[in-house]
């Protein structure tokens, strides 16, 4: 049973693991938005809902030994993680704050850059948790959002029980208190918040049973369809199902995936 607060998707090894290569998988699409932003040496960054901490690092290698990486994250096993991989560097710029962003004790107008992947989807109030963040930002700098728009995710071939996976995927998000459509309303959120949004940009990832796309998803499928029994958005006869047609796709050399939408979203705090 998940406590209140808890993360829906959980915080345990197998979790970092998925995270990790979820990380590798998406790395250029990230890059990519880093480069756009122009995230530069010497800045200070927050990674808002870090998890273990993979773009955290991914940020000190961009702002250098001059700027300063705060990670915030609730689970103290992601942040231990981090800890540990950051002193095996011998980093010394990188802090950890644990605690969840509505609350967290920050610094206010401090932050260069303040970056957010795959947590304001989990978020039971999305307005309160980016206008804490924002008051966090320094006059000018930049708050940047990566999320799902949860459209997109699909199969070829059509008609296996698999088409129904966005809506349970949806419908688990839901459950957790999220919302798989938020960043339609981040724009407008940011707006209120005096936030100008310079970059709005749709990604998505497609590719056939060897590729790396289609490995993200069956990770996230096989680990994550349990959970959705449990909660009683499938029975277990509709998640053996669509298992098995993932399963017989993946034999397949003409079959294709195609993920869901992920938004980059940047803007700039008012001066
Ligand atoms: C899908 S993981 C993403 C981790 C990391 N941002 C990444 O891209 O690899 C979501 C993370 O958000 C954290 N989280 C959930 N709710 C949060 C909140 N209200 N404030 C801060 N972090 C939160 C979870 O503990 C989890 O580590």
């Amino acid at each position: 049973m998940r406590k209140k607060n808890e993360y829906l998707l959980g915080t345990n090894e197998a979790e970092l693991e998925r995270l990790r290569f979820q990380h590798w998988v998406w790395k250029k699409i990230t890059d990519n938005f880093f480069d756009r932003v122009g995230v530069k040496e010497g800045w200070k960054c927050l990674d808002a809902g870090s998890g273990p901490g993979f773009t955290s690092m991914d940020l000190r290698d961009r702002v250098g030994t001059n700027g300063e990486v705060t990670a915030l994250e609730p689970s103290e096993f992601y942040l231990n993680f981090l800890r540990g991989e950051s002193s095996a560097k011998g980093w010394t710029n990188i802090d950890v704050i644990q605690g969840r962003a509505e609350e967290a004790d920050l610094p206010q107008r401090h932050f260069d850059f303040i970056f957010v992947r795959w947590v304001i989807a989990f978020v039971p109030d999305p307005e309160k948790f980016l206008k804490h963040l924002v008051a966090a930002l320094r006059p000018g700098g930049i708050i940047a959002l990566q999320d799902y728009w949860y459209e997109g995710l699909s199969l070829y071939p059509r008609g296996t029980s698999f088409d129904g996976m966005p809506d349970l995927v949806r419908a688990y998000y839901r459950a957790g208190g999220g919302d798989p459509y938020i960043t339609g309303k981040v724009p407008e959120l940011l707006r209120k918040l005096k936030v100008r949004v310079t970059d709005f940009k749709p990604n998505q990832l497609a590719g056939g049973p060897q590729s790396d796309a289609w490995a993200w998803a069956g990770r996230f499928f096989t680990g994550h369809l349990p959970a959705m029994v449990q909660k009683g958005i499938v029975t277990q006869q509709g998640a053996d199902a669509i298992l098995h047609d993932w399963s017989t796709q993946q034999n397949n050399q003409d079959a294709l995936f195609f993920s869901p939408i992920v938004v980059d979203i940047a803007g700039e705090l008012s001066a």
